[in-house]
């Protein structure tokens, strides 16, 4: 089969299409033929082995991923595709079903056929949808409800989404409008109507005013991009406010810091433990119309250094998705 491999830790540049060995399903496995998967930020800090982030998190991140060089050549964690063949002992799937989900950091997407355990991340698509937006339903989908929840966002509190215009970001104010908050979303000019279109109920443009300047407070505050700090945030924090990190060791230690001084608490668990349940329960709120697909740009599997590029450059808006098949 075709896929996108890499051999070694690196740029853009490193990655290349091959043919490779067909994975075959073990008992518990479903095989899916990739119709589309989604290019994220995940994959980019994977493949450089988390360089930009410094030495020690690229030194835990080659611990995860191989010493010295990747012990997955295939990246791409979240797709949509077809079932191909399955397990001896699978009884959920059957031949030909049309199914989503994510294989997180067993990675594998960004190939024609991968294999998951069909009690992992999967489920049947929505009805109607596309495997292109499917395939961008769960890399912010499920990291938002992640943050979210721990965060305890709850019915009526005001959230401010920082960097809702992300594929964290845009998720969030789609799931944060579904736990009922009153949603401040802040992005860049261009991306006002898309974000007010998926319900926040006031958008800030951050090159024309300062959120931390304003005088407003919130219960919580997404920092659904890391571009914020706690220190930043905490003026504009309510009594009893969270902070929700998605990045950044420093807010590891303020986390357990504000766990037991001071009453605005920054919150940042990783890993994140993301379940199946997670993923049927975006995929009913997509049946519900309360959650749709966000997608800037898409790319055949061929130009996949250039969707690469595309996605360090910080500025996409939602997903960016690689069609296979
Ligand atoms: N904790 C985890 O498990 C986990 C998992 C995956 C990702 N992450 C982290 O989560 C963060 C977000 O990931 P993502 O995939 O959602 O990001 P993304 O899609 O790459 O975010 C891009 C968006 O952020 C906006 N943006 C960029 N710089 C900004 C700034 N300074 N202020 C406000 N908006 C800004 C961009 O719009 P403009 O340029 O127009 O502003 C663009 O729309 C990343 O830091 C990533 O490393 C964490």
């Amino acid at each position: 089969m075709r896929a996108v491999v890499y051999d070694r830790y690196g740029p853009p540049e490193v990655l290349r299409l091959a043919d490779v060995q067909r994975p075959v399903p073990k008992v518990d496995e479903v095989l899916v033929k990739v119709h589309a998967a989604a290019v994220t930020r995940a994959d980019c800090a994977t493949r450089e082995a988390n360089r930009r982030s410094g030495l020690l998190i690229s030194v835990i991140s080659q611990l995860v991923s191989g010493v010295g060089r990747p012990r997955q050549r295939i990246l791409g964690s979240e797709f949509a595709g077809v079932v191909e063949a399955l397990g001896a002992a699978v009884t959920e799937f059957s031949v030909g079903d049309r199914v989503f989900g994510s294989s997180g950091f067993r990675f594998g997407a960004h190939a024609q056929f991968m294999c998951i355990p069909e009690s992992a991340r999967i489920a049947s698509m929505p009805a109607g949808m596309s495997c292109d937006d499917a395939a961008a339903i769960c890399d912010g989908g499920l990291n938002a409800l992640w943050c979210l929840k721990v965060g305890d966002l709850r019915k009526g509190q005001r959230i401010l989404i920082y960097g809702a215009s992300g594929a964290i970001g845009t998720a969030g104010v789609m799931v944060a409008k579904y736990f009922g908050a009153d949603i401040t979303a802040v992005c860049n000019t261009k991306n006002i109507e898309v974000v007010r279109s998926l319900g926040a109920d006031r958008v800030i443009d951050y090159t024309k005013e300062d959120f931390a300047k304003n005088g407003e407070t919130y219960d919580v505050i997404f920092d659904a991009v890391g571009k914020q700090s706690f220190g930043r945030c905490v003026d504009s924090l309510a009594l009893g406010g969270r902070y929700l990190a998605t990045d950044g060791l420093a807010n590891l230690v303020l986390a357990m810091w504000t766990s037991r001084f001071g009453n605005k608490k920054v919150i940042f668990s990783i890993p994140p433990r993301y379940t199946k349940k997670d993923v049927l329960f975006l995929k009913e709120l997509i049946e519900a119309g309360k959650y749709r697909a966000v997608i800037d740009r898409r790319y055949p599997m061929e130009d996949v250094v250039e969707a690469a590029r595309y996605v360090e450059t910080e500025q996409k808006t939602g997903n960016v998705i690689m069609t296979i098949a």
